[in-house]
This record gives C-alpha cells, structure tokens and sequence, in this order.
C-alpha cells in the first residue's frame, strides 16, 4: 500500500518537488550560497521539504508547520530537533545512563522523551548517538554509551525502541536518528571532527556494531558524520552509505547528512566547489542534504549534465516519503501536537519518577573507604562546590527545551531530608583562561582565595563535607575537547584546603567523561560519580548519600590515570609482549611512567554492600557443532549488610583464532537484586553466535577452539573456566 501510494504521489511531483524533500531547512544558519531566501518563504513554495529546530510558541511552531499546507502537494514536512537525553523533563546524559545498564528503563527514558516532544510538533529526533569511543579528551562521549559494541548495541537499541514505540504511526512516536555513521567516535587524538583511520577488521568487530543493531532495532533514519572513513569523508563515502548500509544491512530508512557537512566535503579536499560536493555526496547514497542547502540548489544541473542520475534523486526522494508516510504524517500532518495537551504529558509526575529512578541507576560509587557512605540523616552536612545548588548545570549542552526551574538541585534534594546543610560555591569552576570562556565562568584569584576560605569555615562546623566538583556542562559536547581532562587546579586547591580540616570528605563528580582523577583521591574519603544528572539531580544524590538508595551503576567507558594512556579500553589485544605485572618491565608493552592498568575498568561500580562470586560452573567442556548451548552459572551471594542489585558480567576469551582477538569480549550481562545474606544462582547461556568474530575477509564466523568464560563484578575478573568448542 505505501509503495502504491508513493509511486502515486511521485509521479505527480516535478523534479523540483522531488528535491525539496531532499532539503532540511534550518532557521537561520543554513549555509550553502543559497541560503539567502527567507526561511518561510521557502516553506511556502515548497523549496524545504523539511525543518530542522522550530523554535517559537506552540502556535508559531504549528503555523511554520502548516505551511506545506499551501505548497501545490501539501507534502507534509519532518520537522526534526536534538532531543538528546529528554525533552522536557530531562534525564541523565547518555553516557551516564548507560552506567545503569537498564534497557527497560533506557527505553522508558526516551520514550517519555516522545511523548513530550510529539505533543508540541517534533517527529524526529537526531538521537541516539552510538559512536564507540576510546577517547574521554573527545567532548562526544557524554552523548554515548561507552566504549563497548555489545552494550552499545543493546542501548541503541532500547533507545530507538523508546522513541519509536511498537508502530512509528503511533502519533506519540519520534522517528530515531542513528549517529554518526560512521567512526565520529574514533577522531584522532580525541579531537571532534578530525580523521580517523582504522583498518576494516577494527571496524567491523568494534564500532560498526552498535549503528548495525540500531538499524536492526528498526531506526528510520540514520546521520552521516562529519569525519573521513579511509579517507573519503561519510557523507561522500559510497562504501559505507550504499555497500555497508544499505545493502550489507539492508537499511529501509534515509541518510541525512550531519550539519553542512556537504559543504565541507571542499574543505576536506575532495571535491573543487558546492556543485561537485552536492554530486559526491548524492551518488554516495545520501538522501537529505542538512543545513547546506546544495541537494536543492545545484542537482537540478547535474541532473542535465549527467553527472547524477533521476534513479538516484528518486531512490532517495522515495526514501523520504517513506518516512513521511510510516510516522502516518500523510493522514495527519500534524500527529500528537496539541499545545494544552502537552501541558498535560510534560514534566509530569511519573515523568519525573522515571527521571529520578534513572538518576539513582546513572550514578557509580568509585570509592567508599571506610564504609563514610550512606551518610547518617541527621549529620551536619557542609555542602561545597560550584554545582551544589545550580539547575542548569544539571543539565547538558544538548539540553535545548529542558525546563531548568523544575530542576532538583543537590541542595535542594538534600535539605528536604536533611536540614541540617548548608552550601557554599568553595571555588571557581577554572582557572584555565582558554577554558573559562567555553564554560562562561570567570576566574578571578581574589575571588578563589575568600571562597576556599568560607568553605574551609563552613567545613570546621560540620560532621561531614560534600563536595561537587568535576566539569561545567559546557566542557563536554561537541567540540568540547580537552587535553586535560583532571579536575581543574582551582578545585583541586580546595579540596587539599577541606582535607586539612580533617572532616570526611565526600566527593560528588560532575562531568561528562571520564576524568583522570587520580591525584584527588588523597584528598576524598568517598567518590560517587553523578555526570549531569538532570531534573531530578537533586533527590537522587540524597536517596544515595542517605542510604535510601543503594548505588549500582557500572562504567561503561575505562577512567585512565592520566592522558598519556589514552587510548584505554578494556577490550583490547594481547600484543606479543604484554606486560604481566612483574617486575622485569624491559622489552614488554608497558609504560616506564605509569602502570598499564586504568585507574577503574569498564565495568566498574561498587555498592554499600559487597558481593561475592563462587566459581564459573559450566555445563560442559567440550562441545561439538553450533545447535548447542553451554550454560555458564555461578553463585552470587550478598556478604555485606545492605540489600543491594548487581550487575553481572560476562566476557569471552578466544586465546587462537586466524585474527588475534581482545582479551576479553563483554557477551552477556544479568542483574540481579540480593538480600543482605542471600544467594543467587545466575545462569548464562553460551551459543556460537557468541563466539563469533570478523575474519581476515570480514567474514562473521566462529572457529574451533577453547575458549575462556569469565564471569565477575567489571571486566577486570579473573573468576573463569575453559571449554573446547569444535565445529
Ligand atoms: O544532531 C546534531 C549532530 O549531532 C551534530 N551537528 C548538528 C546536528 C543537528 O543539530
């Protein structure tokens, strides 16, 4: 029926039409040589098939919308916006949700997040990322989910579920946007934008996975990123838009570029001006031209010069409507948006339950020496930092419609438990001069000094000294790459002045990547990983800090000791020297400097309480054929004194195989929830399709061998058993 209705509809449409579909109008900044025209002039004549951030009232917005209506086939448009990690009510940022390793939840998340934003005129949203990176200096990594392909898939997902809901014709769905195919992640040097360059076998086994599962999940669009794959930029590389995706994948959606990156295909140097870019880009397999403006400006004439083909306009005009016809915009145009309606569906209630439940699972407790946390409710509590009691700073910059009033802040959510808080700013947020003006706070050394001195004061008078430290909102994102990613020298100063009060010392990190933060720890008793937390920051970290709240999140991206180990991960090959920890480190792969190992595993997360693992059992040890399952289990018992939930991890190893292989694979994950006392069996089942790898001819497959089942707390477990496995 939709291929009837669309043909239809095609063969009605001038070549004109057919490009306006092709283009995704931007307010203001589009920046092509055409982009001259008013912005409502070209909804009007149809040149903007599509809008990229309305913003405005309601009304303003549904009249941009209603626009098409007076075009000559009323071809309703897809009006997109970043909704990145919540719309109204606003959840923890990506890579901090992706410490809960919830997909019940994740999904609920973005879920709300459609709900929220259909009800005022969106029906697209350019998430979720699912660039796998190894590289915390990038500013990105908040967007994701990590370093790892399996957990990453999983997660992408449960994303593109809970936008896109069971049917995209629900009219509270959002179509998903898979980003940034492909690689964005891998940017030398961490550096957003830059080249990255990595053999096919490193592709495929390692960052293709997640944007695979998200197309698999049913993702009806997909973002092309601004970087070069082999040295042709995505939006212009043939092989990963056509070969890879469309046909190895079988990919139904449509490909829009990432922000001009058409027009930048010249500075890349690939193509000598617009016209040739806009040629490159279309015979790749692109299909929607963002925020250049060069599809509709210059195809029309490459057209006639042969240099693009009418199969290849149409193919992805068709792609387009396709969308445009699956989110059921053909019948209504306008699908969920009803302004008193969203009154009702915003920032309600149960939405911010499920805001707090996802804050609770974001958080990692890093440290706890001497059991100092839960907190007893009626300590005295002298709250310290320069995120203590700040909304927006709960928040990210992809935060683009978040209500910042509802926010929780850590005061706040501490007070209503406790009274017995008081809050300083202790510091300045940077004393870096380059830095202060990305995260718009000034720093002035007077102004350090009396601060650092109030806190000290404040923390003579209390039982107990919180501390929220780490990064402003605006020191991750795009673009948003940093050399150093410690904790600025002026917060550290602070810290070492609360140390010398002898109180305990709490510290709540702020931030939105890892952070080498090896030379606080002499100086913090505690450390609990918060990220930007969202609307519901505040009573989060007071449900964890009292102990109402038991913390359970796990790293899904490795925390380095310093920038020299970067890049870490802890998927990583064996090398023919690995250095094994003794003493002889001469001619082995290790550092002179530095220990190989992270400062915490991907993985990593401790808990009030403490779990004890008993040994890998397995089924059996030696398997013949793949229409077989070995079933891996081990007992788990709580041995600490708080009822507590566990992630449960498992890793393979393939010791030979015809490509050399990481050293551990994350293959599985459970979680469980323990008494205090109590034990659980947890049972995993292994198939080939576990053991399964990207030969020398790319060729997914297993091959004969032993393996290595480990099954432990992070991906540093030694706990593990061998079985044989023959074909
Ligand atoms: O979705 C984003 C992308 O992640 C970065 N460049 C701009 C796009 C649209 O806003």
């Amino acid at each position: 029926q939709m291929d009837i209705f669309i043909s239809g509809l095609m063969k009605k449409m001038t070549l004109d039409e057919k490009l306006s579909q092709l283009n995704l109008l931007t307010p203001n900044s589009n920046t092509g040589p055409f982009a001259t025209k008013k912005y409502a002039e070209k909804l009007k004549d149809g040149s903007g098939g599509n809008v990229y951030s309305l913003v405005g009232s309601p009304s303003e917005v549904k009249a941009k919308l209603e626009l098409a209506e007076s075009t000559r086939l009323k071809i309703p448009l897809l009006s997109g916006l970043d909704i990145i990690h919540g719309y109204k009510t606003i959840f923890p940022i990506p890579l901090g949700l992706s410490c809960s390793w919830n997909m019940p939840l994740i999904e609920q998340t973005a879920r709300v997040a459609a709900i929220e934003a259909s009800a005022v005129g969106y029906n697209w949203t350019f998430s979720p990322m699912v660039d796998i990176s190894r590289d915390p200096r990038w500013g990105r990594v908040m967007e994701g989910s990590g370093e790892d392909p399996f957990l990453g898939g999983k997660i992408a997902q449960a994303m593109v579920k809970g936008y896109q809901g069971d049917d995209l014709k629900n009219e509270t769905s959002l179509m998903a946007c898979i980003k940034h195919f492909g690689m964005y992640g891998a940017a030398e040097a961490g550096r957003d934008y830059n080249t990255t360059d990595m053999s096919k076998l490193t592709m495929y086994q390692f960052y293709l996975p997640p944007y695979k599962a998200a197309v698999e999940a049913g993702a009806g669009s997909i973002m092309t990123s601004f970087n070069e794959v082999e040295g042709i930029p995505a939006t212009a590389n043939k092989w990963l838009i056509t070969d890879v995706l469309k046909k190895q994948w079988g990919f139904k959606g449509f490909a829009v570029t990432d922000f001009a990156s058409i027009q930048e295909l010249t500075t890349h140097g690939i193509s000598k001006d617009d016209k040739q870019s806009a040629e490159l880009a279309m015979n790749a397999g692109t299909d929607m031209d963002m925020g250049s403006e060069l599809f509709f400006g210059y195809l029309k004439q490459s057209i006639q010069e042969g240099k693009v083909s009418m199969a290849a306009i149409d193919a992805a005009c068709r792609r387009v409507l396709e969308a445009k016809y699956k989110l059921g915009l053909f019948t209504n145009p306008y699908r969920n948006f009803d302004p008193e309606k969203a009154d009702r569906v915003t920032l309600t209630k149960e939405n911010k339950e499920i805001a707090k439940k996802a804050a609770l699972r974001s958080m990692v407790l890093l440290e706890n020496k001497n059991n100092i946390l839960p907190l007893k409710k009626d300590s005295n509590i002298a709250l310290i930092g320069p995120f203590a009691n700040n909304k927006a700073e709960m928040f990210s910059m992809w935060v683009l419609k978040g209500d910042v009033d509802s926010v929780v802040t850590i005061y706040e959510g501490i007070k209503k438990v406790n009274p017995n808080v008081e809050t300083v700013m202790g510091t300045q947020i940077t004393d870096n001069e380059y830095l202060q003006s990305f995260a718009g706070y000034p720093y002035e050394a007077e102004e350090q000094e009396k601060l650092i001195k109030e806190a000290v004061e404040l923390a003579k008078k209390s039982d107990v000294v919180v501390t929220v430290l780490g990064e402003a909102k605006g020191m991750s994102g795009e673009a948003k790459n940093l050399t150093n990613i410690s904790i600025p020298n002026c917060q550290l100063e602070l810290l070492k002045a609360l140390k010398n009060t002898g109180k305990p010392i709490v510290l709540l990190l702020a931030n939105g990547r890892p952070m080498t933060i090896e030379n606080a720890l002499p100086y913090t008793d505690a450390i609990v990983e918060t990220w930007h937390l969202g609307t519901e920051a505040g009573s989060a970290v007071a449900e964890v800090l009292f102990g109402d709240y038991n913390p359970s999140g796990k790293l899904t991206m490795t925390f380095p000791r310093s920038v020299g180990q970067i890049p870490i991960y802890y998927n990583h090959k064996n090398t023919g020297r690995p250095y094994d920890g003794g003493r002889k480190r001469n001619f082995k792969s290790n550092y002179m400097d530095s220990p190989n190992t992270p400062l915490y595993p991907f993985g990593y997360g401790l808990s009030y309480t403490t779990f004890t693992y008993d040994k890998v059992i397995l089924s059996d040890t030696i398997l013949t054929g793949s229409n077989k399952i070995l079933k891996a289990k081990v007992n788990i018992t709580n041995t600490g004194k708080y009822p507590g939930e566990e992630t449960v991890q498992l890793y393979l190893n393939d010791p030979v195989a015809s490509v050399t292989r990481p050293v551990k694979e994350l293959k599985n994950f459970k979680k469980i929830f323990l008494q205090p006392g109590e034990t659980k069996e947890v049972s995993f089942d292994i198939t080939t399709e576990d053991l399964k790898f990207y030969n020398s001819n790319l060729i997914l497959d297993w091959e004969s061998g032993s393996f290595t089942v480990f099954i432990g707390t992070n991906s540093d477990v030694t706990n593990n058993a061998a079985f044989v496995w023959n074909k």
